[in-house]
């Protein structure tokens, strides 16, 4: 695993942005797996600022996001199809067709989480996955417990990430409680693993993922047997690692 320790969550994403800017540069079609949540919001802007100057073009890019909420629909603004069309897709030159998130409103989740594998694998698979961390170690919503032989299937929220989405949210009984996620082993397939963390709520899980031993109480842990995953830290994130 490769660290990369910024002074500041700015910077942080800055330099996360441009290694995806560079990434679309060698790759025009390039598969990208994406993530919603606090963290990307920065970077996800700083990719849009490239494409506005003109330096960033997305029309032959694909996507496959990592987990959608079981329940709300694409309108509804905390649904992650809502945050990826307001932070990135409608204000860059992908073709909405390209965009794939997991359908949470879907009558057979099963077979739409079949089927969600089945499109990645057609795509060719996933050439660079974004990921998040949260304060249990979880990527996507592979919550602690998660097996590394995971794929894309229904999950029930932790009350830990219920209460840290709460956030986004009215009230928390209105945080689903149910949601679509890529597995483990769907992440671990993409060639290349950016995750992105900030703040000293992050610095323990970054910490256990990294140095820890590999263990499905710490979903992240499991990047430790990736060959290509870099960590994008701020100070605060990188606080707790003993190197
Ligand atoms: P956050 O979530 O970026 O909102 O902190 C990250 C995650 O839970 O994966």
């Amino acid at each position: 695993m490769e660290l990369r320790v910024f002074d500041t969550r700015e910077q942080m994403s800055a330099a996360a942005a441009e290694f995806f800017a560079e990434r679309i540069k060698s790759k025009p079609n390039i598969v990208l797996g994406l993530a919603t949540g606090g963290t990307p919001v920065r970077m996800y802007a700083e990719l849009v600022r490239m494409h506005r100057e003109g330096k960033l073009d997305f029309s032959r890019v694909v996507t496959f996001n990592l987990d959608e909420y079981v329940g709300l629909s694409p309108d509804h603004d905390q649904s992650y199809r809502y945050f990826m069309d307001a932070n990135l897709f409608n204000k860059v030159n992908i073709r909405k067709k390209n965009t794939h998130l997991p359908d949470g409103m879907a009558t057979d989740l099963d077979a739409m989480c079949a089927a969600y594998e089945k499109a990645i694998k057609r795509a060719g698979g996933i050439d660079l996955q974004l990921l998040g961390i949260g304060g249990n170690g979880h990527i996507g919503f592979n919550e602690p417990g998660s097996p590394s032989d995971s794929r894309t299937r229904v999950v029930d929220l932790t009350p830990e990430t219920i209460r840290d989405n709460s956030r986004f949210f009215t009230d928390e009984s209105e945080v689903p409680r149910k949601a679509v996620s890529m597995g483990i082993a769907t992440v671990l397939e993409a060639r290349e693993i950016v995750l992105i963390a900030d703040g000293d709520h992050k610095a323990l899980a970054v910490a256990r993922s990294v140095e820890g031993k590999i263990t499905p109480d710490v979903p992240a842990s499991f990047l430790q047997e990736h060959k290509k995953c870099i960590f994008f830290l701020d100070r605060s994130a990188a606080s707790r690692l003993s190197r």
